[in-house]
């Protein structure tokens, strides 16, 4: 069973070939229609469902448009929707829905929930979203530093603001890809230690610097995330802001990142809080790029999972 569950737990050479392939598939349809097929159909006669316990545009999207652009059925299902909300196990629906579908992909809360499924279901999982991890988008966000600026290994990531799972991931890629990164945000909202340790143990230069402008002092890539993530109490909202106020990615902060650095985002932002719109639609931004190719790298991730 091939489960893509999270960064770490993917060896780095199949990290490696599914970045390869996903820019390789990119390529090969490359001008095309969005609803056109690719010419090779790697999950024909394959059945998709993308469960979601949370809000999503990009991951609900571009899972469904990929899928079917390599030949599947898909099903969108909200996990409100379904038994699992009316206290089903998520042990028995992992059985069940094995006996209808050939691969699950699910947005849930917590990461006991996506590995329970795993654990029980006879088909491949993916992780789209918990609020400890989301290896999905980190693969997207590697795909798009590659395409712009060559290979990843070696290169000086900063993340701005809240250590939080989109930030778990990218620490996770830094030990599985070889590169640095350096946390920037208050004490408060640090990553957890354990996302640390690892990817320092894997020889990744993991550093953590509470002034902004001093992390980003030469940077490659200058990443950040909404300040209130969707597993976030709204009575936070404004101790949140007080604490991140100093970690806003604007005009000056990116100046002291490399002339060529690039700025990602996750998506969906919140313009002029975490970032400010000259930044978003400035030179060095390439989110959208990004959001595209969550679709790419998850054709590939999806292609992986299934084996073919
Ligand atoms: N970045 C991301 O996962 O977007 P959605 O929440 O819209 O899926």
């Amino acid at each position: 069973m091939t489960h893509f569950l999270d960064i770490n737990k993917t060896d780095a050479a199949d990290l490696r070939a599914i970045i390869d392939q996903a820019a390789a598939m990119k390529q090969a349809r490359a001008g095309r229609p969005r609803g056109a097929p690719d010419d090779e159909q790697p999950l024909a006669g394959r059945m998709v469902a993308l469960i979601f316990e949370k809000p999503s545009t990009r991951t609900r999207v571009s899972f469904d448009a990929g899928a079917r652009q390599m030949g599947a059925q898909t099903m969108v299902l909200s996990g409100a929707d379904m038994q699992l909300g009316h206290g089903e196990t998520i042990a028995d629906t992992a059985r069940v829905l094995s006996r209808y579908v050939d691969l699950i992909m699910m947005r849930t809360f917590e990461e006991d929930t996506i590995l329970e499924m795993a654990e029980h279901a006879s088909v491949p999982v993916i992780n789209g979203l918990t609020n400890r991890t989301h290896p999905c988008q980190i693969m997207a966000d590697i795909l798009t530093y590659e395409e712009h600026r060559g290979p990843i290994r070696g290169r000086r990531v900063v993340w701005c603001g809240d250590g939080n799972n989109v930030c778990a991931s990218f620490i996770h890629a830094a030990g599985q890809f070889g590169f640095d990164l350096t946390f920037t945000g208050p004490a408060q909202l640090d990553p957890e230690q354990v996302f640390v340790d690892e990817a320092r143990a894997k020889g990744a230069d993991i550093r953590i610097e509470r002034d902004a402008a001093r992390a980003v002092e030469g940077a490659d890539l200058v990443v950040t995330d909404t300040w209130v993530s969707m597993h976030d109490s709204q009575s936070s909202r404004e101790r949140r802001h007080n604490l991140l106020r100093p970690y806003q990615v604007n005009d000056d902060l990116m100046s002291h990142a490399a002339p060529d650095a690039l700025f990602m985002h996750c998506l969906p932002a919140h313009r002029d809080e975490e970032v400010t719109s000259s930044v978003m639609d400035g030179p060095q931004s390439v989110i959208f790029d990004e959001a595209e190719n969550r679709l790419h790298a998850q054709k590939a991730i999806m292609r992986y999972c299934l084996v073919v």
